[in-house]
């Protein structure tokens, strides 16, 4: 195993904060700069390094910020640059970091480069972004007009008419988001000056949103028509993700923003659609492209034609997925790791069990199973507490444009929410809410599509932080703008802080151990029992040091048929989910064949092991 390069990202954890949702300081329900300042202490005692913060900038908020309408600047709703740099100054004397959101495929429609782009057609800036004319032989603004059949990510067309020019602009996300054209070199040189604008500022460096959609392939070509989810729509995403010109765009950002700079930094590029192949290519130190990707398959494991049809979740499928990650990565390149962001639905709800029962054994192991992988580890607010999904009565208690969006098509019988053929809209449960199947020439009926929301809407991430037991779960003095989660009276920093057995003293301890041993850091990977339908295991090695990490994806006990199981239950046991002084063992009910196996997990139990490798 290659353990050169050491960086110190290897052997960081980073904590990401969705400012809205963290703590409002001022009582207005919405979480702000001071909020956050006030809880740098417990975010220190966690362990992190590294605070990753999403956008807090000037924004219509059409997109919760990720819709920017001044790079530079602070939205009033989240405080000022003032408070921004008394943060920052206060998350370095604490010894950690700060990374911002890099949001440069678009901006926002209300950016003064798009509103001077926007103002015609022979504006200097019109080509900042991306203009076209309606589909040949056809008229402006007419029904299928558009000049590709792209489908935005937020529903409906990617392409918006722009009535006084006759031209539409590409928007992949919200109509509020035009992308920027990034084939035009001042956009470039524009971005650019802005990242140096917050390095010199002192922030340590950016995660950058949907960077590999940045290069398009300026022909714009139609996508396939059927092979995604939306009735309707072709997949244009051959045109836009990973594009023709995207390393050389990384490169020259490293090039003109990055290169000369001593202090130590850290780029994160979020990636949706990148396969391990590209991804070793953009990690690459050498390519001086960026120092790891966010990837998407294995939170797109249980997706069917799209996140709003969910399949049932298979442990194998997750196991050879995040196998090849760490096979394809080994050598070349690095791994970020994570489970939940602001995007995705609470991991304990979704891969684990998130019942008063086994939530506590389940986030624990969860998180285990992630940190003790080779790469970065992300912790997304709450989820160190053991955070669960939402809990959304009806649709206007969603807050976020996905989603309601998502609602809007597919009660108007539009888009993937309109039956599809075969459509597998679900043949499970949800939460105990059971998700119906929407049959051919049905229409999918509110509850139908208010499951598929419960389950995978990005507004399960982002209620509101529980800090407490008390009004608002200590997250505000006012009403939350978003509403909180119920068991916040239960599930909360305060009764979990000091609490040994808590999921919060158990993530501090999994820092700790990547803190302090190289293996965890820099060892090797080896996956084990693959093809075993609960068990997760895994074995990493640094010279002569190994370590067996094992988790139980379920409530049943489990055998863990390793060859050397023996020998591993006589190893050193450095850290579990259950009381140490318990019996560990095969239960005396146990059948025949799983009696005769050394190594039992108790329902959702995590294990680590370590022991002197044996000689080869
Ligand atoms: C990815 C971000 O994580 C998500 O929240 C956002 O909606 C899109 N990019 C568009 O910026």
């Amino acid at each position: 195993m290659s353990s050169s390069r050491a960086t110190w990202w290897q052997s960081a954890v980073v904590y990401q904060i969705y400012p809205r949702s963290f703590c409002d300081a001022n009582g207005d329900g919405i979480g702000d700069l001071p909020g956050i300042l006030a809880r740098l202490d417990y975010l220190r005692h966690l362990g992190v390094d590294v605070l990753w913060l999403s956008p807090m900038f000037p924004s219509p908020q059409d997109d919760a910020g990720y819709d920017i309408s001044n790079y530079t600047d602070v939205d009033p709703v989240f405080g000022s640059l003032a408070d921004f740099d008394l943060l920052l100054a206060e998350v370095h004397r604490r010894g950690m970091k700060l990374v911002l959101d890099l949001v440069v495929n678009h901006t926002s429609d209300e950016h003064p480069w798009f509103e001077a782009s926007r103002r015609g057609r022979h504006d200097p800036q019109r080509d900042w972004y991306w203009w076209r004319g309606p589909r040949a032989g056809m008229a402006a603004g007419a029904p299928g007009a558009e000049p590709t059949n792209w489908a935005s990510a937020f529903s409906g067309s990617a392409w918006q008419f722009d009535e006084a020019s006759g031209e539409y602009y590409l928007h992949l996300f919200s109509r509020k988001q035009p992308d920027l054209n990034w084939e035009n070199p001042q956009v470039r040189s524009a971005v650019y000056r802005m990242m140096r604008w917050w390095l010199d500022r002192g922030v340590d460096g950016f995660r950058m949103d949907v960077i590999n959609m940045i290069s398009k392939d300026p022909r714009l070509p139609d996508g396939i028509v059927g092979s995604v989810g939306s009735s309707g729509f072709g997949d244009g995403s051959p045109f836009y993700i990973c594009g023709p010109r995207i390393h050389e765009f990384l490169q020259e950002m490293y090039a003109q923003v990055f290169a000369g700079r001593d202090a130590q930094l850290l780029t994160v590029g979020e990636m949706p659609g990148v396969t391990v192949e590209q991804a070793r290519l953009f990690t690459d130190p050498d390519r001086h492209e960026v120092d790891m990707v966010f990837q998407f398959e294995h939170v797109q494991i249980d997706h069917g034609i799209d996140k709003f049809h969910p399949t049932a979740f298979r442990l194998v499928d997750l196991k050879a997925s995040f196998g090849r990650w760490q096979a394809g990565l080994a050598e070349v390149g690095w791994n970020s790791l994570y489970w939940n962001n602001h995007d995705q639905p609470r991991v304990v709800s979704r891969f684990g069990d998130d019942s008063d029962r086994y939530r506590v054994r389940s986030a624990t192991l969860l998180g285990t199973v992630l940190h003790l992988h080779r790469g970065t580890p992300y912790v997304y607010q709450g989820e160190e507490l053991g955070m669960t999904n939402g809990v959304f009565g009806s649709i206007a208690d969603f807050r976020d444009i996905e989603s309601l969006n998502y609602y809007a098509a597919a009660l108007a019988g539009e888009g993937s929410g309109a039956p599809q053929p075969g459509d597998p809209l679900a043949d499970e449960t949800a939460g105990g809410t059971a998700v119906t199947a929407a049959g051919p020439g049905r229409q999918p009926d509110d509850s139908t599509v208010l499951a598929a929301l419960r389950r995978m809407s990005r507004d399960n991430a982002r209620t509101p932080m529980q800090w407490t037991a008390g009004p608002h779960a200590g997250f505000s003095s006012a009403e939350p703008w978003i509403g909180v989660n119920p068991n916040h009276r239960t599930v909360n920093a305060e009764a979990e802080y000091a609490d040994p057995d808590s999921v919060y003293s158990h993530y501090r301890r999994l820092i700790a151990l990547r803190h302090s041993h190289p293996v965890v850091a820099r060892g090797s990977f080896t996956m084990l029992l693959p093809d075993h339908e609960q068990v997760y295991a895994f074995l990493r090695q640094l010279d002569a040091e190994q370590w067996l990490v094992l988790g139980n994806f379920s409530a049943a006990d489990v055998a863990v048929p390793l060859p050397d199981a023996a020998d591993w239950a006589s190893a050193e046991l450095l850290l579990g989910n259950y009381p140490t002084g318990e019996a560990i063992g095969s239960p005396p009910d146990a059948p025949a064949p799983a009696r005769s196996a050394e190594l039992w997990l108790r329902a959702w139990e995590c294990r680590v092991y370590r022991r002197t490798a044996p000689p080869a």
